[in-house]
């Protein structure tokens, strides 16, 4: 008899993982990977390897757009290593029979966490604070140095209620603060759970000490957070950012504060990035700014791509996904 051999699907990896990751893919399929850690895959590499390819493990460093996809004549899933997927035209993978995956829940927590962290940081002056120190510029203890403001017993407003936007709120209780939120649509049990109580935008931003955006990416959030908003904010009000750059404007942040209309931000994400150390925005004493690093822990990290790996693996067996985007 004739042994009838056949190619393996080809998974294109998009940055370079750990080879436990690896491992995971290299039985049943053939793995192509871009080495680089620190740099993307530029966009004529990727319209090459997605033309091959049988699945895709995406960074949302990675935009799949019309342009690409018509490329991609093989392609079943997108699996990107995020829970937000607005680098993904979700649409027209839909009308090409191309599934795309996320990865929520497994980085809820780790994400929480660093947005608590950063809100810490930012009204406390923890950055500058460390900086007075690292340049030699502490001459002795004084009353108001690096004086900041209380988080306890604040008011939050977080605005999109989803599942990492709860979690913030269960570390807001810890902190005795009141919780205000605006979404979609309303969260029964996350009023009943957390105390925190619906309110209008227009209401959140003008009575939250703290605006926390943990909204995705749409057509209906892009710049939502613009001089408009940043006017309706309190004055000794901070702006914290770590859900995507493109819900905020950034000039009118920076006018924002500049003009002390709002006393500062902790931003994690940027319109765009990476963003530089000669932005104006990064400039401000009063702007803590973070590399985009909401759930980068090993741990979180190796669950982000352990869950892309399980996603693709079953698309390519004909299952269904366990973390599908659905529009
Ligand atoms: C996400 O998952 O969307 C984050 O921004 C990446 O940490």
């Amino acid at each position: 008899k004739e042994a009838i051999l056949v190619a393996k699907p080809i998974v294109y990896v998009t940055r370079r993982l750990p080879n436990e990751i690896i491992s995971e893919l290299t039985e049943k399929y053939q793995v192509k990977m871009w080495e680089e850690e620190e740099m993307p895959v530029p966009r004529d590499v990727l319209k090459k390897e997605i033309a091959e390819a049988d699945a895709v493990l995406s960074m949302l460093t990675d935009t799949f757009d019309e342009e690409l996809l018509n490329m991609a004549s093989r392609l079943k899933v997108i699996a990107n290593l995020a829970v937000g997927f607005d680098n993904i035209d979700v649409k027209a993978c839909e009308a090409r029979g191309i599934t795309v995956t996320n990865t929520p829940d497994v980085l809820t927590d780790t994400t929480a966490d660093l947005t608590f962290g950063l809100l810490l940081a930012t009204a406390r002056r923890i950055p500058e604070s460390v900086d007075v120190i690292r340049k030699d510029e502490w001459k002795t203890w004084s009353p108001y140095m690096m004086a900041g403001s209380d988080v306890h017993h604040k008011t939050i407003g977080i605005v999109g209620m989803g599942s990492i936007g709860e979690a913030v709120a269960k570390r807001a209780t810890g902190f005795d603060m009141n919780i205000l939120y605006h979404n979609r649509n309303r969260k029964p049990e996350a009023e009943e759970k957390l105390g925190a109580r619906y309110v209008s935008i227009d209401e959140l931003l003008a009575q939250s000490d703290f605006v926390v955006s943990m909204t995705p990416l749409t057509e209906e959030t892009k710049g939502m957070f613009d001089a408009r908003a940043f006017d309706r904010m309190r004055k000794s009000a901070f702006f914290i950012n770590a859900s995507r750059g493109g819900v905020m404007n950034e000039a009118d942040l920076y006018q924002a504060i500049k003009e002390e209309k709002i006393q500062g931000a902790g931003l994690d994400v940027f319109e765009n990035e990476p963003i530089k150390s000669d932005h104006p925005l990064v400039q401000l004493d009063r702007v803590v700014a973070l590399p985009h690093i909401g759930s980068a822990t090993v741990e979180t990290r190796n669950r982000m791509a352990m869950l892309c790996v399980e996603n693709l693996k079953r698309v390519l067996d004909g299952m269904e996904p366990l973390t599908p985007v659905k529009v």
